[in-house]
Parts: C-alpha cells; sequence; structure tokens
C-alpha cells in the first residue's frame, strides 16, 4: 500500500493509497460516514460504506473523535464537487492515538482563549491558510533576492548597541555585560554591502516599546536589503518592484489559501502594477490636515495618519522626505534640503500601516560623526559603524520589511498575532 499526501492525491486517481492524519470532522447518514481527514498538506473527505467494510472499521470510524491521529486506506476516486478534486473509498481505518475532547470547536472563542492554544490553533483552517501564506512570501523573498544576485548576510540577534534610536530594547545579561537583541539587521548589513555590493537580511528582531496595537509585535521578521551605489530614486523603485512582485507571487500560489480567508482579491490586485503613488512628506501633512487630522509640519505619523494616508486605488504609497529630525541618524540629509531626510516609509492600503521603512545612508565620514554627535550616541560602540565610511565610504541606500504586516495585509487580518506562528506581545509570551 502505497503512502501519499493529499495534496498530490489528484495525481493517483483509481489507486490505492494510505493517509497518515488527523480528523478534521465527520458525520453519519445511515450506511454512510464522511470523514474529513486532514495531514497538513490538505483536507480529504474519506467516505465509509459500512456493506463495503469489516465491522472493526465502521466501528472504529463510529468512535474515532475530532483531532485523533489516524491512518486510512482506500481507493482514491474523482469527484469535481470535493475540495481538492478528489475522496477516498474507505477501505480500512486505524486510531493511531483517540483524542479527548478537543480545546478548539468549530464554535466561536475569544482571541484569548485561542492565544494560549495557539500551539493547537495552528491545526485551524484559517491559521492554516495564513501560514501557508506566509511560508510563500518568504520563499518568495529569498528567491526575488536571489534572482537579482543579492547575497543573504545574516546580522546577530545579540548586540552591544541599538540601531534605531526610537525604540526600546530588550537587554540580557551577556556574561556579566549588557547585550541588546536586535531591534534591526542593518547597522551589520552595510559592512556587508562594501564585501558584497547588494546583501539582504531576514531575520527576527524585537522592539521593547510597550505598544499595545494590532500593528506591533515585541518580537517581529524583518527582510533588509542594502545596495552600494543605490541612491533614494533608485530605492524607491526597488521597494516598489519588491512589493509588486511579491503581492503578484502570493497572489498566483496562494489562491486556495486566499479563498478560505475569504480574502477580496480584487483589492490585492491594484498593487501588483507599478508605479505605486509617491506622496512628499510635506503634500502629506497637507492632505492629512485637509483631512481635518490635527497634524502639523515636523509630526511623525500614527496608525490613525497612515491609515489616512493609505491610497484609495489599493496601491502602496510611498512617503519620501521626512523632516531628518524625526527620523534615524543615519540617515542621508537631501542635498536640496539638508533639514529633510532621504527616507520613506510605504503605506498599506485599506489601513494596513506601515510596511517599508528605509532610506539612503549616510556614505560620508565627517557627516556620520556629527550625526552620532548630534544624537548623543556612544561613540565607541559606533566606531566599527565609522569605518565603513574611514575606508572607503559610499553611497548606499537599503530598507526593511516587517513580513507580518504585508502577511496580515494580503490575509486581511485584523491584528498581527495571526501572522505568526507564536506572538510575542506586550502580555503575553505563552505557548
Ligand atoms: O521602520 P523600521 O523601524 O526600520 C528599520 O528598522 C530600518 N533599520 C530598516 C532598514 O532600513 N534596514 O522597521 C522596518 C519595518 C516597518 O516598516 C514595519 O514593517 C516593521 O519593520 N516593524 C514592525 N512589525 C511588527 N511589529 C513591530 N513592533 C514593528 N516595528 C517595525
Ligand atoms: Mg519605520
Amino acid at each position: 500500500m502505497r503512502d501519499a499526501e493529499i495534496r498530490h492525491l489528484k495525481e493517483l486517481i483509481g489507486q490505492p493509497v494510505r493517509i497518515h492524519g488527523w480528523l478534521y470532522n465527520s458525520r453519519s447518514s445511515g450506511k454512510l460516514r464522511f470523514l474529513v481527514v486532514r495531514d497538513g498538506s490538505g483536507y480529504l473527505q474519506a467516505v465509509v460504506f459500512k456493506p463495503a467494510v469489516e465491522q472493526r472499521v465502521w466501528d472504529e470510524t463510529g468512535k474515532v473523535t475530532q483531532e485523533s491521529s489516524l491512518w486510512v486506506t482506500g481507493k482514491v476516486k474523482e469527484d469535481p464537487r470535493a475540495p481538492g478534486g478528489v475522496e477516498l473509498e474507505v477501505t480500512d481505518f486505524g486510531i493511531v492515538a483517540l483524542c479527548p475532547e478537543y480545546p478548539i470547536t468549530p464554535k466561536e472563542h475569544g482571541p484569548d482563549f485561542l492565544l494560549n492554544n495557539r500551539h493547537l490553533w495552528l491545526r485551524s483552517k484559517r491559521q492554516h491558510a495564513i501560514m501557508r501564506v506566509r511560508n510563500e512570501l518568504i520563499f518568495g523573498i529569498r528567491d526575488f533576492f536571489y534572482r537579482r544576485d543579492f547575497v543573504n548576510i545574516d546580522s546577530p540577534i545579540l548586540t552591544p548597541a541599538a540601531c534605531e534610536g526610537t525604540s526600546t530594547l530588550f537587554e540580557t545579561d551577556y556574561f556579566g555585560a549588557t547585550a541588546f537583541l536586535s531591534q534591526s539587521g542593518q547597522l551589520y548589513l552595510e559592512p556587508a554591502a562594501a564585501a558584497h555590493g547588494k546583501v539582504f537580511c531576514f531575520g527576527p528582531t524585537f522592539r521593547a516599546e510597550k505598544s499595545k496595537t494590532r500593528r506591533h509585535l515585541m518580537e517581529f521578521w524583518m527582510v533588509e536589503p542594502e545596495v552600494a551605489w543605490m541612491r533614494f530614486r533608485e530605492l524607491l523603485d526597488l521597494a516598489e518592484e519588491f512589493v509588486s512582485s511579491l503581492v503578484a507571487r502570493v497572489l498566483d500560489r496562494c489562491k486556495l489559501e486566499l479563498e478560505w480567508l475569504e480574502r477580496d482579491v480584487a483589492k490585492l490586485e491594484p498593487a501588483t502594477q507599478r508605479p505605486y503613488p509617491r506622496l512628499d512628506y510635506g503634500d502629506a501633512i497637507v492632505k492629512l490636515q485637509a483631512k481635518g487630522y490635527a497634524v502639523t509640519f515636523g509630526d511623525d505619523f500614527g496608525g490613525d495618519e497612515e491609515t489616512a494616508l493609505s491610497d484609495e486605488t489599493g496601491k502602496p504609497t510611498m512617503i519620501t522626505r521626512y523632516p531628518a529630525a524625526i527620523k534615524a541618524f543615519y540617515m542621508e540629509p537631501d542635498a536640496a534640503d539638508p533639514t529633510r531626510a532621504l527616507a520613506v516609509d510605504m503605506i498599506a492600503p485599506e489601513g494596513y500601516g506601515e510596511i517599508i521603512g528605509g532610506s539612503e545612508r549616510i556614505g560620508s565620514y565627517e557627516k556620520l560623526e556629527q550625526r552620532i554627535r548630534e544624537h548623543g550616541l556612544p561613540r565607541e560602540a559606533f566606531e566599527w559603524y565609522l569605518d565603513v565610511r574611514r575606508y572607503g565610504g559610499f553611497p548606499h541606500s537599503g530598507f526593511g520589511m516587517g513580513i507580518e504586516r504585508v502577511v496580515s495585509w494580503l490575509c486581511g487580518l485584523q491584528h498581527l498575532r495571526e501572522a505568526i506562528p507564536y506572538p510575542r506581545m506586550l502580555n503575553r509570551l505563552y505557548p
């Protein structure tokens, strides 16, 4: 008997197979019993016909409970009405481990209950679909860079100093000294850009701000490209090409998942098309004021402002040239107006907020040294970073994209906590 995965059964019509999995649900009607089995790769309706099986098989399929682990054998039958296009005519069946009453049932559960049971919640159809979209996005990101000759250089997680001045870090004891969990791999990527030209890092990042919004996690995954000789304008093009190609890839390869999530894909289609609208920070302020927001030039944007700035046509918006004063120390000032930084934030449509933050970096030693002083940063901690300018400084640019924000947008989630397998939030470190 051949072991098979549910997703490949279409290729095995008419053949006998064995499936290992778990019971998703079941119902009986007279001499027929319908078991929906899931094996991680898909869902399969297995049909038990009493006269066609041994009494033992009929009895076992009658007592098997939701989420019991099991194996089932049978003949694959084409059925255009079934989800995967096939069903199974059961010949034999065995329970591997009988499951006591499963905590998660089709009825509504509150978010706290579900998060406490995240390790089990991951088995639910909706969560399964989200993780598949996340997986496709991650692979798409790596593929995008690989095809363009970027080199993957991983940045360290344990670091001796901060990177983004604006956020708080997690501290940990490092053999009597203090180490911080990385909030961005960027500073470590810049030296690698001098070594390889085009590089990216992709790993977990940590922010200890006590923010309790649907857009913030304490631990999230960020992908960060960094490119030697790239100027601000080309960076905007790269960000646009990156996001539009990822949206197209997920739309193409995750049709079933997006359907399960009841995502209105028509709302995502526009984001596959370039160009994206670009809005100068000054114009963004004017736009917000016209909409009645109490913002003045020099303010940073919160979640509400980001939502108000998102594009009605469904494309992400790139807000450019923020005041240098509200952005990080390493950002290159605009030559035309040095009070502005060559910074960009990409705002997703439909109120999903900032998905990308990036900038051209200061390439000159003197300018960077001055900025470190102005920001009151401990110079010793940045000597190595200054070396990138001391030994052959060069213009370069990069950005960071938090993937949970993108997963939320693509899947149409209310909250980032569903976009990562095990969310770390202000009041949650379990499981
Ligand atoms: O804008 P941020 O803070 O930029 C940086 O860290 C730069 N050093 C990146 C770079 O230029 N290489 O963060 C980048 C992105 C945001 O646009 C957002 O998508 C995500 O990271 N992000 C978060 N995602 C989830 N939870 C949080 N608390 C996040 N903070 C930022
Ligand atoms: Mg940002």
